[in-house]
């Protein structure tokens, strides 16, 4: 275990015995704590969160935790990026006090057992391609949130699906944490940053910040009152002009809760949401976009 330093310096804890040392001397002399779990790779987009944790906490905890549940057999777990150094000093940077690098073993120990599963809101879009996702995010959240035990816990709206998935975990669960979202950092053109924008060549990069403006436009035509089944065939076709290779999906959801809003013009005063997954080159991109007819 890495020696943990005083509160101005960024510890790290591996393990959940030194974890819990630190976190409960915090709580027992009333200090409230905010966490931000992440899978490191860590961008602007995360830094951003653990901001926002500082500002609604006297303390901050992130996680570095590649979590294998919420990786199929096909995807990129053996290969996604992984820089731990470069992680911890830009954790260090933004005021965190402590980094919670659990092992794959200091998570799941032989013998575990134990599955986290919601429903409705976890159906479709994400789950259409990758049925073990939630399931995966939503156990070790759970246990993240059990581990650490924060007052509040910021997720960004990038992955919009993933906070309501949370959200209603918590809700339904009981769980004594305030899950807030946080806004979606961009490149400069508009590209949601992600860990994943790594495996980009500068071709697929440049038909990647399409998927923003593309977004962006469909979310104005909607507001404009557009109905929402033209609007989204339209919306395929500048995605699959822009060079795309596959379209996972492109749907307007309700913002509360992603049930349906109809084909129609959306109603006044509902806010929805723009979202979509899209595949270019072999990188899979996911965005979206807030929508509010007024
Ligand atoms: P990861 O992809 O590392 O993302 C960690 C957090 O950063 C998530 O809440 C995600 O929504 C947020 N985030 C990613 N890109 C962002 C951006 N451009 N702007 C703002 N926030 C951004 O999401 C996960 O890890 C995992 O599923 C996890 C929740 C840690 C469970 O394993």
């Amino acid at each position: 275990m890495s020696p943990i330093g005083p509160d101005s310096q960024l510890g790290v804890a591996r393990t959940l015995k030194a974890l819990r040392a630190r976190v409960d001397g915090w709580r027992s002399t009333g200090l409230t704590v905010g966490f931000v779990p992440t899978m490191g790779a860590l961008h602007k987009g995360h830094i951003s969160l653990v901001r926002h944790a500082a500002k609604l906490s006297d303390r901050v905890v992130a996680s570095i935790f590649i979590n294998p549940k919420q990786f199929a057999a096909h995807e990129d777990l053996a290969t996604y990026p992984r820089n731990e150094a470069a992680d911890l000093e830009m954790l260090a940077a933004a005021g965190c006090h402590l980094a919670w690098c659990p092992s794959p073993e200091e998570m799941y120990p032989a013998g575990y057992q134990t599955a986290v599963s919601v429903e409705a809101v976890a159906a479709g879009l994400e789950s259409d391609s990758r049925p073990h996702f939630f399931g995966g995010v939503a156990t070790v959240v759970c246990k993240l949130l059990n581990q650490v035990r924060p007052t509040v816990a910021v997720f960004g709206e990038k992955d919009y699906q993933q906070l309501l998935v949370i959200k209603r975990m918590v809700k339904d669960l009981d769980m004594p944490v305030q899950i807030v979202g946080g806004e979606t950092v961009r490149e400069s053109d508009g590209l949601a940053m992600s860990s994943r924008n790594a495996y980009l060549n500068p071709q697929e990069r440049k038909i990647a910040a399409k998927l923003n403006e593309v977004l962006a436009a469909l979310a104005e035509k909607l507001e404009a009152g557009a109905p929402v089944d033209e609007t989204m065939i339209e919306g395929r076709t500048l995605l699959g002009a822009a060079g795309f290779d596959r379209i996972d999906y492109l749907e307007t959801r309700s913002a509360a809760d992603l049930e349906s809003v109809g084909l129609g013009p959306l109603k006044i005063g509902a806010p929805a949401r723009v979202l979509a997954a899209v595949v270019v080159g072999r990188t899979r991109l996911i965005d979206n976009w807030p929508v509010a007819r007024v």
